[in-house]
């Protein structure tokens, strides 16, 4: 079936929101009507929280209410991105199945008055969520006004009820074929844990100490794959109906319940919600962060930005409001990085109910608001850059990222409560931000020839055939910089015997790991070049590799802390320790010179960021933000689409879109 591409619908970039107008009345909605014509907004994402409305009792659907919406979104020229509403189970469902509703992993099962009671792996909701989305697609399947399908609401609960029990046994045999392969897996041998029926074996619920960590992990591989099946039944029930192009939004970055690759694959628009949770430039620094990502995800296609907050960034227990001109400046990181436009969650703020103080366009205040303003300057903005649909993002440095290598660092056990897998992805990203380099995320196993440099921060686990693939990455001429605690354990968790890593990636590197040191908290050691690290260290030793930097300190004193190994055509570089900031910020200076990447534009100074958006035919776009403190002026003046002027300099916090010729 040809499916549609969103932007040939809206004819240009998306720009909008999450609408719920059953929370008001037919004034609100007039009124709705004109502030959307004056803010040029095109897509409304409806019906995401509408299942009681839509289905007031079981199998009995209600859809006049929403015909009417359609219909008026429609007739003021805006868009639908219609949402199967399956991630609020309405009341009666959960009385009538209390079953569904899911349970903690110390057995508490919950109850409704909330959003997101169901297990994804329950049959009865399976059946209620697969039905109402066959029913949504057949009677808007074709209607004018759609222009996406929004299946669910960010797909990220877990539950370890009996049915996913059930579920997760039947997902065990297909993956291991046998109940001692799953003993063996999982070396039950020890702690007396072998399992001698399938019944046997639970989700890791509570339990007195370390549970298995072998089960963590095929848990968390399995949940993501069940609730990737939830996401293509619906799908598929949404395609026997229409072409419209189906989505589901996936919340980045903190949650990690799905293998966000797989849903890249099975989406025909990748979709993310992005909010921030730091202020200032770190919130631009998360923005970048979640839109390499998406972008990656989505394979370098275009993918989509479904929520942001006008004035949301979630710190330390308070949300935070955004400075004026963040609104533009975040929505257009995410442009730069491929996405197809700026939604944000929700169109109108709730006068009461659980999200009352989440920002919205449309605030409290109304449309005489500094908020509504900059949101209408957004959608003018936005206005003029519909020729970027459909271009793309080009980067020569990817970090590698991988769920299965997330979800090991997050089992019991682990032999430092420091070492996780978020800080450092996020490190090496702002580092390489910092520099003015555009950055993809990739798969250890992906096809990495066309980078020149990449970096590894957080590979605890990786397959025999990550290994290989990153050991033919330097023998073909690439850069690589693994970081410590990498390449320990393959996809059981078993841990890489004779020496760390795993041995293609020990040829690659030149090294061989023999020990873990541990650092003390708040300890910080001094590396032979003048360095710092904390957190931890390593006994390595050299096989081929040079040692660019020393330990000296303790029974580690001249042994090699850093170190860079020629490999056929390639680079193999190894730090086995956590270097602070200004180090860290010095080793990867040095391998993107190395590697020969250049920032993006060069000649800029430190602080204004830059990424261009490529057409097929040769054209191109620059798209700037100035975060530093004064006016820049630019080496290279342009044509700047947001002004549809000349321009020379860029003030303070100001952005612009240069079309090259
Ligand atoms: C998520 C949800 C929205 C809303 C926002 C609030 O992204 O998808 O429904 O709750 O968070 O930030």
């Amino acid at each position: 079936m040809h499916i549609h591409r969103l932007t040939d619908r809206l004819g240009g970039l998306a720009f909008g929101g999450d609408y719920s107008p059953e929370q008001w009345d037919a004034d609100v909605w007039k009124q709705d009507d004109e502030l959307m014509h004056q803010a040029k907004v095109n897509l409304a994402t409806v019906g995401v929280f509408s299942w009681a409305l839509l289905e007031p009792e079981e199998g009995r659907y209600d859809f006049e209410w929403l015909d009417a919406h359609l219909d008026r979104l429609h007739a003021a020229g805006v868009a639908v991105d219609l949402a199967t509403p399956t991630a609020s189970p309405p009341p009666w469902f959960s009385l009538a199945h209390p079953d569904a509703l899911p349970v903690g992993p110390d057995g508490t099962r919950l109850t409704h008055g909330s959003r997101d009671t169901y297990c994804v792996a329950a049959p009865a909701y399976r059946l209620a969520a697969r039905r109402i989305a066959a029913a949504l697609a057949e009677r808007y399947g074709d209607h004018p006004a759609l222009a996406l399908w929004h299946v669910h609401n960010e797909y990220v609960s877990l539950c370890f009820c009996d049915h996913t029990a059930a579920a997760f046994r039947v997902w065990l045999r297909a993956r291991h074929g046998s109940l001692d392969a799953v003993n063996e897996a999982w070396n039950t041998a020890f702690w007396s844990q072998r399992y001698t029926a399938w019944e046997q074996i639970l989700p890791p619920r509570a339990s007195q100490w370390h549970r298995n960590p072998g089960q963590s992990l095929d848990f968390s591989r399995f949940w993501s794959d069940e609730t990737l099946a939830a996401y293509r039944e619906q799908r598929d029930a949404i395609r026997a109906h229409s072409d419209r192009p189906v989505t589901t939004n996936l919340m980045l970055p903190g949650y990690q319940n799905l293998d966000l690759w797989a849903f890249g694959r099975e989406v025909d628009l990748v979709s993310v919600n992005h909010y921030p949770t730091a202020p200032g430039v770190d919130a631009a620094a998360h923005a970048a962060f979640d839109a390499d990502r998406a972008r990656s995800l989505a394979g370098g296609a275009p993918w989509l930005l479904m929520e942001s907050g006008t004035n949301t960034v979630y710190a330390g227990g308070r949300v935070l409001a955004k400075e004026p001109g963040d609104i533009l400046r975040h929505s257009l990181s995410h442009i730069a990085r491929g996405s197809e436009g700026a939604l944000f969650f929700q169109w109108r703020q709730s006068k009461a109910g659980a999200e009352q103080w989440h920002s919205s366009m449309v605030p409290h205040a109304g449309p005489d608001s500094r908020t509504f303003r900059e949101v209408t300057a957004l959608g003018e903005a936005l206005s003029r850059l519909g020729e970027l649909a459909g271009s793309s993002v080009r980067a020569e440095v990817a970090v590698l990222h991988d769920s299965n290598a997330w979800w090991a660092m997050n089992v019991d056990g682990l032999p430092s409560s420091e070492l996780d897998y978020l800080g450092p992805l996020r490190r090496a990203h702002r580092t390489l931000w910092d520099a003015g380099t555009t950055v993809d995320f990739a798969h250890p196993e992906h096809d990495l020839g066309r980078y020149r440099l990449v970096l590894a921060p957080a590979l605890f686990l990786l397959t025999d055939a990550a290994a290989e693939n990153l050991r033919r990455y330097v023998a073909a001429g690439g850069t690589l910089l693994v970081q410590h605690f990498s390449g320990l354990v393959d996809e059981r968790l078993h841990a890489r015997l004779g020496g760390y890593p795993a041995a293609p990636l020990r040829e690659a590197l030149g090294i061989r790991v023999e020990e873990h040191r541990p650092l003390a908290q708040g300890a910080e050691i001094t590396l032979s070049d003048g360095s710092t690290a904390t957190v931890w260290s390593e006994s390595l030793r050299t096989e081929g590799a040079e040692a660019v930097a020393a330990y000296t300190h303790g029974m580690l004193t001249g042994r090699p802390a850093l170190t860079r190994h020629a490999f056929g055509s390639g680079q193999g570089w190894y730090l086995s320790t956590r270097l602070d900031d200004s180090g860290y910020r010095d080793l990867v200076g040095r391998l993107l010179a190395d590697a020969g990447v250049a920032a993006e534009l060069p000649d800029l100074p430190p602080g204004v960021e830059a990424v261009t958006r490529y057409a097929a035919d040769g054209r191109r776009w620059q798209l700037l933000t100035n975060h530093r403190a004064g006016t820049v002026p630019l080496p290279e003046p342009g044509h700047d689409l947001l002004t549809g002027g000349p321009l020379h300099q860029l003030p303070p916090g100001g952005c612009a879109v240069l079309h090259r010729p």
